[in-house]
């Protein structure tokens, strides 16, 4: 049925993934999620697969809440969906398996997804773990569920949240070629957590992470900007204007990157 759920041209359907799990991707979907708040936008945030939580425990779309969730008037533009839970913290098609609940179809995130676009400016969309995991017996992926939506007419990009310090680099490689692969656009590198105190793998790593991406840093989240009061302001002090933010990448990379020698530039 073509052009069904074709949304509004200007909707944008992001899908977060990470270089790894704990890299700090609910913690970036949040800082995207905040600061696309401020600039007055209605934001969705979907997890599609929750593993690793009890029922009755809270899941990445409450630590969302619990971060960007804006006070009223803003309170109604922001969605929060979550279609499978699994108790433990496991890919979730093994997590599927072991507790005997349906696995997530690829269609039925793209379907929630193109729901969503409807309603919303911007859908934010935060896998498992990194971008390979599976997510039922057919081996589907986070991927998949970017194909299909793409698939029903929507524009569906990635954005890659990675770990500042040392194996960041390979795992942005391979990331970035899975993408590739797979006819998928990277939008972006955001830096879960940049450290307080950076090592020189971490300062090196700013200029390096967009060259293994072949994609540009559009933010360093600081590592304690999940704890601080003021996330909003402080999400939109550390994203890039393609993130809603308002972070110099060239002025971040001049204070806090490793000098770089130029060879044969005389
Ligand atoms: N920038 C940050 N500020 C504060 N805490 C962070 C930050 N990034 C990650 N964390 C913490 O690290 C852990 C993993 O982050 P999370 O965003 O949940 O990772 P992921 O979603 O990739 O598994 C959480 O306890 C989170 O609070
Ligand atoms: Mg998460």
């Amino acid at each position: 049925m073509a052009g069904a759920a074709v949304a509004e041209a200007d909707v944008r359907v992001v899908f977060v993934t990470g270089t790894g799990t704990e890299v700090g991707k609910t913690v970036a979907t949040a800082a995207v999620a905040a600061s696309a708040l401020r600039a007055g936008l209605r934001v969705a945030v979907l997890k599609p697969g929750q593993t690793g939580v009890a029922p009755e425990e809270p899941g990445d779309v409450q630590e969302v809440a619990r971060l960007a969730g804006p006070a009223a008037p803003a309170a109604d533009r922001l969605t929060l969906r979550e279609l499978a839970r699994y108790p433990e913290p496991l890919a979730p098609d093994t997590a599927a398996r072991r507790s005997g609940l349906p696995c997530l179809a690829a269609e039925d995130v793209a379907k929630e997804v193109a729901g969503l676009a409807e309603r919303h400016d911007l859908v934010l969309v935060e896998g498992a773990g990194g971008l390979l995991v599976r997510y039922d017996e057919q081996g589907r992926t986070l991927a998949d569920q970017a194909r299909a939506v793409c698939e029903l007419g929507l524009p569906a990009e990635v954005l890659l949240v990675a770990s500042a310090g040392l194996g960041t680099l390979n795992t942005t490689a391979l990331t970035a070629e899975a993408l590739t692969a797979r006819r998928l656009p990277l939008l972006g590198v955001v830096v879960g957590a940049w450290p307080e105190s950076p090592g020189l793998a971490d300062r090196c790593n700013l200029a390096d992470l967009p060259r293994a991406a072949g994609a540009p840093l559009l933010g360093a989240l600081p590592e304690r900007a999940g704890r601080a009061a003021g996330f909003p302001a402080l999400a939109a002090g550390a994203l890039a204007p393609a993130l809603y933010g308002h972070w110099d990448a060239a002025a971040f990379v001049t204070a806090h990157g490793a000098h770089e020698v130029r060879h044969g530039t005389g």
